[in-house]
């Protein structure tokens, strides 16, 4: 059996640096290494319209603008294929099955979904699609077989419930699906990026994001009003590195040849922490460094997205092309699938043939 790789994003706003961090740097990464038989890239439109169901108009936006933060992260659709969720209407068919496995309790103790309702203040008044979306994600890992599936550590509730959908299915039905396996990012940094203002999570709502696309002088704007230690005063106080936001994102981005190139005064992020938790380093000194760093890292993404939206209507014949690709995949799946649930009545000619004997008799 290959090794597949299946993930995506909703389409709900530009790409940040929590993303690259958290997902897309990994999953370029992976591409290169070449080991994965397939790789699947999905912009979740589908899932976005579950909780954005009157604003289509914003979901339509976004989609040219993931597809242009994936390309610009260097994700080579020769490599990978990169494929739009509602084009592939085999998805909301395995969603359909896969409901009649999964009860509204479990679905009700998923942590992800609990924490969203509460934020999107839906509790009175939970859309049924958003509430069932763990079930239609696992339709879309499984509809590719992934056996891999990069992504965030919010998603892991997602991927635990796929996991007991697949055994679900294979034991009523037959073995015919693929359990998939979580890749979370190493670097604990990565796990779950702040924002700048050091707030737990990067959202759009909270404007405390720095995108992937964002120009230089706006980078530099939101390094330098970035949270740090409140307590860190003077320059000669002793500072704290936890909850300090520059110092997460040094952890995020940092590679040692940037010390050399921006701060050659320092061999490295270790003596840099020292120095800061002694006292006698200032904030402003290691935001200038991280700029350069986070400056460094952006510049290349930034230019190649440039690139690509010159020609737009490549960028769309590319999830179009990938788009059907990916449909082939889905469709061989629900076969499967529904030879395994008995739901194949017309190609089954020992179903007519046992049914004709049992009339005859
Ligand atoms: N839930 C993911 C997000 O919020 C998007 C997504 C939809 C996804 N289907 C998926 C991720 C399948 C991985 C695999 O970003």
């Amino acid at each position: 059996m290959g090794k597949i790789m299946l993930t995506g994003d909703r389409p709900t706003g530009k790409l940040h640096v929590g993303h690259y961090v958290g997902s897309l740097k990994r999953r370029v990464e992976l591409q290169n290494k070449g080991d994965f038989d397939d790789m699947f890239v999905m912009i979740a439109d589908a899932q976005a319209l579950t909780d954005n169901a009157d604003n289509p108009e914003k979901v339509r936006q976004n989609i040219i603008e993931v597809a242009l933060d994936y390309l610009a992260c260097g994700l080579n659709p020769e490599k990978v294929t990169l494929f739009i969720q509602s084009q592939i209407p085999e998805l909301c068919e395995l969603s359909f099955y896969y409901m009649n496995l999964v009860t509204v309790s479990r679905l009700q103790r998923n942590p992800t979904v609990k924490s969203e309702i509460q934020m999107r203040n839906f509790e009175a008044s939970i859309p049924v699609g958003f509430f069932t979306y763990p079930i239609s994600q696992a339709a879309d890992i499984t509809a590719f077989k992934a056996t891999t599936v990069p992504v965030g550590e919010d998603q892991l509730p997602m991927l635990e419930q796929t996991k007991e959908i697949v055994r679900k299915f294979n034991s009523v039905y037959g073995d015919t699906l693929i359990e998939p396996d979580i890749l979370l990012p190493e670097n604990q940094a990565c796990l779950r990026l702040p924002g700048i203002d050091g707030k737990a999570k990067m959202s759009k709502s909270l404007g405390n994001c720095i995108y992937l696309s964002e120009e230089p002088d706006e980078i530099q704007k939101k390094v330098f009003s970035m949270f740090t230690d409140p307590t860190h005063i003077k320059v000669s106080d002793p500072g704290k590195l936890e909850g300090n936001t520059v110092f997460t994102y040094l952890d995020a981005f940092c590679r040692p040849e940037y010390f050399a190139e921006f701060l050659p005064e320092y061999a490295n992020l270790q003596e840099l922490k020292d120095h800061y938790t002694r006292g006698g380093l200032g904030d402003m000194k290691v935001k200038r460094f991280l700029n350069h760093v986070l400056q460094a890292e952006l510049e290349p993404i930034r230019n190649r997205r440039k690139e690509y939206q010159k020609d737009i209507p490549y960028v769309y014949e590319i999830l179009k092309k990938g788009s059907e690709k990916a449909e082939a995949k889905a469709a061989q799946t629900l076969s499967e699938v529904k030879a395994a649930m008995k739901i194949n009545y017309f190609e089954d000619a020992e179903l007519i043939q046992s049914q004709t004997k049992r009339f005859s008799e």
